[in-house]
């Protein structure tokens, strides 16, 4: 999805949130006229500490009614290689940190022991950032409302190649809802970034003979950044 588009969406997002607001104070009539785009300063902090923290306050979808920490992200801001997951699980939701459960733990082995860099030298981060209820799926509106972190955060860190882990990152991320068997492992250009897919590590905890799919793709992955 563009930015342009992301924004509208956060500002919709926002403008509903005031509208409940002034609902909840007994409001039952309000002029459209107080909400005119040029009254609002709508855009997003310029570094990750001033994002995140923005993140942290942020309200604009039922995820964070739920949720004990904001999950932002972390890592390298100046990473070549950005990893984007679904959303939090619990263990995430916990401690505010991306991919420290069980999936995290073999996340950090496919970058140790295939790219042979340290966890700390990518940044990474999930579609959205606050834990889902029961671990589902987020929802399309869910993931647009969450959008503008994400895709501010690609323009900050400026990360040579993107690797999204899922379907659910991947379709999200470009729009395309190609089956990931189909595209994985392959480049996906993106505005002036590149993408490539592979699949989640949860799917390869519960399906582990997929590992070499993914050895392969990040074999890939590491090849691009030899260039
Ligand atoms: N799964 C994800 O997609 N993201 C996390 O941060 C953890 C598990």
């Amino acid at each position: 999805m563009r930015y342009n588009t992301s924004m509208k969406n956060l500002k919709n997002a926002l403008l509903l949130k005031q509208l409940y607001q002034l609902k909840q104070l007994g409001y039952k009539y309000t002029s459209v006229t107080a909400y005119k785009d040029e009254e609002q300063d709508f855009t997003l902090p310029n570094t990750l500490k001033s994002l995140e923290k923005q993140a942290i306050e942020c309200y604009l979808c039922e995820l964070s009614k739920s949720r004990h920490k904001v999950v932002f992200g972390e890592g390298n801001q100046d990473a070549d290689i950005l990893f984007i997951g679904e959303a939090p699980g619990a263990t995430e939701d916990s401690t505010g940190k991306p991919f420290v459960g069980r999936a995290g733990e073999l996340l950090t082995k496919m970058i140790e022991n295939v790219l042979h860099i340290s966890r700390n030298d990518v940044y990474i981060t999930n579609i959205v950032k606050c834990r889902p209820s029961n671990n589902e799926t987020p929802t399309p509106s869910q993931a647009h409302t969450c959008q503008p972190y994400l895709l501010k955060q690609i323009e900050l860190i400026r990360p040579k190649l993107i690797v999204t882990l899922g379907v659910t990152a991947y379709h999200y991320l470009t729009g395309d809802d190609t089956e990931l068997s189909k595209v994985r492992g392959t480049i996906h250009k993106q505005n002036d970034y590149t993408i490539i897919p592979t699949y989640h590590p949860s799917y390869l905890l519960r399906n582990p003979s997929a590992k070499k799919e993914v050895f392969d793709d990040l074999l890939k992955v590491k090849e691009l950044m030899a260039k």
